[in-house]
Parts: C-alpha cells; structure tokens; sequence
C-alpha cells in the first residue's frame, strides 16, 4: 500500500502534468476545483493525515503544505500566463487594420443655379456693383404701379400673379375687405427692387439684385411656377445707353466667353425707355442657325433699358439730374445655355442624378 508520502508525491507531479496542459482560463477552473478545492485532491490528503500515529502527523501536515503552496503557486502563475494569452488574442481579433483606406463621406456642393448666380453676381462685383436683396412678399404697387404697369396691363392678370391672403399676415383690421389695401402678391419679377434700391440709396448706384419670383403659370421646358431673377440697376449722372451697353457686354463675355458677340434689339418694357434685349450669339452653331437657336443665329438672355423717367421720379430720384440703366435676367435660362439643359424643370426636381453633373 503506498504511503501517504508516495500518495502526495502522486497528486503533485499528476496536479503539476495536468496544469501543463490547462490551456484556458475554464480549464484552469476546473484543475483549482480538483486539486485545491474544497473537495479537492490536496483536502483529501490532508484528511489521512488524522489517521497517521502521532509522531508522523506533523511530517506529513508539513509534506502536504508544501505541495500545497508549490501548486498554488504554479497555479498563479498559469493563470497570469493564460489571461496574458487570452488577452493577447482578443487584441489580435479585434485588431483594426489602421492603413485601410477610410470610407468616403458623401460630400455634396452647390446646386448649379446657386453657382450659376454666384458666377453672374462675381461678374458684375468686378463692375464695381454690390449685391442687394429685396423681400420675395411684395406689394403690388412695386411690383406693378411704380413700375409703370397699369392695371389694364397683362401681367397684372390673376392669370400670372400669386396673390397673398395678407389677413394672414395681420396688415388689415379684422373684417376688412380684401380692397382696402393695395394687395399683397409673391413677386412676379425681381424689378419692383428698382423702386426699392432707389428710394433707399442716393445715387451713385451700381446694384445687382439676386432673387426668388413666382407666377402662377402651367409649365412646360421653358417655364416654371418658382424661378429666379438677377435684376441690376446703375443710377448716376450722365448715364447712357452706351454704358448699358459696354457693361452688359462685358457681362456676357465673362460668362459666355470672351469672343462672344453680343447684340441688342429694341423691345419693350413700360420701366425702361428704350428698352432692349440682349442675344449671344449662338452656342452651339456660332451664329450660322441651328436648332438651339431656332435658326437665327442668336440667343436672347436677358431684357434692359434706360430706366423711364417716370420711374426715376416713382423711385425719389430726378431725371433732370439723374439717368440710368436697368437689366433683368433669370439664371435658370444661363444655366441652360451654358450646360446645354433642354427642360427647366430640372432644376427642382430634386433628382441627384441630375444635379451631382453639376
Ligand atoms: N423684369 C423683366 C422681366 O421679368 C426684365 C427686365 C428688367 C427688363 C429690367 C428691363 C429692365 O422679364
């Protein structure tokens, strides 16, 4: 029968083999439950020493502890070993591969209405004009009356004009019939800002007024409900047509290249006298004809005059003294011409496919 000696030499070298082989921290569990535990084969040990006669027991107490403290020492060890390790492979499956290309953020960029304003207004500060903005809620009066448009005028028709149930905005008493105030309408053009800019600022002038404009129309590829106007307006003395002109000119060679030709024809809005339009040249043909420019070898682009004397005086300025020029244009028809777009609705359809070629 093998001593008690030989039976804690056993348990040792079988609990130290084992613990070699305890790769993880549940088998380290399991090896502590079975040699340190409280049933464990140490306590077992320790149990037959009770039976040993006296002289013995002090001995084999003492044999026991020392394995004892020798497997629990091991043990600690092992166990830093197998954290290390487990640790060491958690970092390793969790590892981020810092050189990876990162994902790209979408980045967005203007609309290319917004650009195409921003590129009109840029040429026209180099001219020396400021950019001016009026409210998009207008009065009829500067819309229409100031500007010379009687009310028989076809513009003025319900046809056109978006009018605004301003009871909403709190203008009229309570009760008040819609006609005792002059009425309240989105604007249908950005020149009602003529009056505006006039009444506002002592002459020398030099504006160019960007803006939103509503008519109440059906549409189709050359005609939107919501568009935009850049309106421009140059009061000083001695202003003549020659400088409308020169700076409309120059306006278009900066936008449309700089050996475009220009011409102007007589037209007629009741604010301007003489009014004009503006043509390019064509585009696409060069002024030859073709179907961009239904075969007449121009491009209209924008509508101008000398401002009429009567709105000077609309305005608060004398003609005596002062004369000027005006200009309107819509950048949706610049862009148009510029990037070869057949159907203005385009612009607000919202379709990022559209507008990311922008
Ligand atoms: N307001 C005109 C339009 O809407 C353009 C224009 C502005 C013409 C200024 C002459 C002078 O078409």
């Amino acid at each position: 029968m093998a001593t008690l000696r030989e039976e804690i030499e056993e348990a040792r070298r079988e609990a130290l083999a084992a613990l070699d082989k305890a790769g993880d921290s549940a088998a380290l569990d399991e090896w502590n439950r079975e040699y340190l535990g409280k049933k464990g084969r140490m306590t077992a040990l320790f149990r037959g020493v009770g039976a040993l006669p006296a002289e013995e027991k002090a001995k084999a107490g003492q044999a026991i502890n020392s394995a004892k403290s020798e497997l629990e020492e091991t043990f600690s060890q092992a166990t830093e070993r197998v954290v290390e390790g487990e640790q060491q492979q958690r970092l390793q499956a969790e590892a981020v591969d810092v050189t990876l290309p990162g994902r790209p953020a979408p980045d967005g960029h203007l609309h290319v209405i917004t650009q195409t304003v921003r590129d009109i207004l840029r040429a026209f500060e180099h001219m020396g004009f400021q950019v001016y903005e009026g409210p998009d809620v207008e009065l009829d009066i500067y819309n229409f009356e100031l500007l010379n448009i009687p009310p028989e005028h076809p513009a003025r028709s319900m046809h056109d004009t978006f009018y605004i149930d301003d009871r909403l905005l709190g203008l009229r008493p309570p009760g008040a019939s819609m006609d005792d105030l002059p009425p309240v309408i989105l604007r249908t053009h950005t020149s009602p800002n003529q009056i505006r800019m006039m009444r506002k600022i002592e002459p020398p002038v030099r504006l160019v007024v960007p803006g939103k404009c509503y008519r109440s129309e059906a549409t189709d590829a050359t005609h939107e409900a919501y568009f935009m106007q850049i309106e421009g307006i140059a009061i000083d003395h001695k202003v003549t047509l020659a400088d409308l002109k020169g700076t409309l000119a120059a306006f278009a060679r900066a936008i449309f290249g700089q050996d475009r030709r220009v011409r102007f024809r007589c037209d007629y809005f009741p604010y301007v006298e003489p009014g004009v339009d503006l043509a390019i040249n064509c585009l696409v043909c060069g002024g030859k004809g073709c179907r961009s420019c239904k075969y007449t070898g121009w491009l209209e682009i924008m509508g101008a005059g000398m401002v009429h004397p009567q709105v000077l005086i609309n305005g608060g300025v004398d003609p005596d003294e002062y004369s000027g020029f005006a200009f309107g244009m819509g950048p949706e028809r610049i862009a148009m011409l510029r990037h070869s777009i057949d159907d203005i609705r385009l612009f607000y359809e919202n379709n990022l496919r559209f507008l990311k070629q922008f």
